[in-house]
C-alpha cells in the first residue's frame, strides 16, 4: 500500500500564458497545451473508476485499499482543477479543445458495464502516464526557459502521477481483472492516447500559425525522436507493461521523490480528499 499525500500548489495560474509559454517553442507548447487539455475529463474518468472500483472489493481489500483510493482522488482531483485553470488561458487564446469530447464520447460505452474495464483503462493511462512523468523530471531542462510557475506545475504533475502510479493497477488486479484484458485495453489505449495526442498538437499547431513552420517540426523531431527524446526514451518502460509479472513498483520513482524532496516550498500539504 502506497501513502499518498495530497499537495496544494502554491503558484499563481491567475495571470495569462504567453503564446509560446514553453521556452518559446511552438511545438513544445501546443504539445504539452494538448495533453493539459485531455486531463480534466481523463482524470475524473479515472477518479470515478477507482472510487468505483474500490466498492465492489471484498470488505478486508476495500479497507487495505481505502487510504491509497482517497490520496489517489485527491491527487487526481487537484490536478484536474489546476489543468482546468491552465487549460482556461488556452480556451481564451482561441485554442479549440476538440479531445475533451471525444474522450466523453468513448466513455459513453462503459456505461453500465464491468468496473473491471475502466479500471484497466484506468492502469493502462495510468502508466502512460508514470513513464511520460519520469521522462519530463529526467529531462526537465529540455522545458527551456519556460516560465517558473508552469514548469513547477508540469513537473509537480509528474512527480504525484510516478508517486500514485500503482494504485489503479493494484485495484485491477484486487477486483479479479485478468491479463487478457489488462494488455487488450493496454493497446486500445496506446493507439487512442497516442493518436488523439497527434490530432491534438496539429489542432494547436494549425490555430496558432506555426504547423508548417520548419522550425516546429525541427523541435518535434528532436523532442520525440532525438537523443534524449520522448518516444525513443520511453518506448522500453512502455513496452514492460506486456511482462505477465509487470508491475508498476519496479519503475525507478527516484526521481520523483528527489522534486518534492527539493521543491517543498512550491506546495502545502492537505493530507487526502473525500
Ligand atoms: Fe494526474
Ligand atoms: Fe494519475
Amino acid at each position: 500500500m502506497t501513502e499518498l499525500v495530497v499537495r496544494r500548489l502554491l503558484i499563481d495560474l491567475e495571470a495569462p500564458l504567453p503564446r509560446h509559454w514553453c521556452g518559446g517553442d511552438a511545438f513544445r507548447t501546443a504539445f504539452f497545451n494538448a495533453l493539459s487539455m485531455s486531463f480534466p475529463v481523463g482524470e475524473q474518468f479515472f477518479i470515478d473508476s477507482v472510487r468505483d472500483g474500490l466498492k465492489v472489493l471484498p470488505p478486508a481489500l476495500q479497507e487495505k485499499y481505502k487510504a491509497e483510493v482517497q490520496g489517489f482522488i485527491g491527487q487526481e482531483a487537484t490536478h484536474r482543477r489546476i489543468h482546468g485553470l491552465f487549460n482556461g488561458h488556452l480556451e481564451k487564446q482561441g485554442l479549440p479543445n476538440d479531445w475533451a469530447p471525444r474522450i466523453q464520447e468513448k466513455m459513453k460505452m462503459f456505461d453500465g458495464g464491468d468496473v473491471r474495464h475502466r479500471l484497466a483503462v484506468t492502469a493502462a493511462n495510468e502508466h502512460f502516464t508514470a513513464i511520460l512523468a519520469e521522462w519530463m523530471l529526467a529531462n526537465h531542462d529540455r522545458m527551456g526557459d519556460c516560465e517558473p510557475r508552469l514548469k513547477t506545475m508540469w513537473l509537480w504533475h509528474s512527480a504525484e502521477e510516478s508517486e500514485h502510479k500503482t494504485t489503479a493497477f493494484d485495484i485491477y488486479r484486487a477486483a479479479g481483472g485478468d491479463e487478457e484484458w489488462r494488455l487488450k485495453w493496454f493497446r486500445r489505449i496506446t493507439l487512442f492516447f497516442l493518436s488523439d495526442l497527434l490530432r491534438q498538437t496539429m489542432t494547436n499547431l494549425r490555430q496558432d500559425g506555426t504547423l508548417w513552420r520548419w522550425s516546429t517540426w525541427k523541435s518535434g523531431a528532436s523532442y520525440l525522436f532525438g537523443q534524449r527524446g520522448l518516444i525513443r526514451q520511453t518506448y522500453r518502460p512502455w513496452k514492460e507493461y506486456f511482462r505477465a509479472d509487470f508491475h508498476p513498483r519496479e519503475q525507478d520513482d527516484t526521481l520523483s521523490r528527489n522534486w518534492l524532496r527539493d521543491n517543498a516550498a512550491q506546495y502545502t500539504r492537505v493530507g487526502a480528499a473525500a
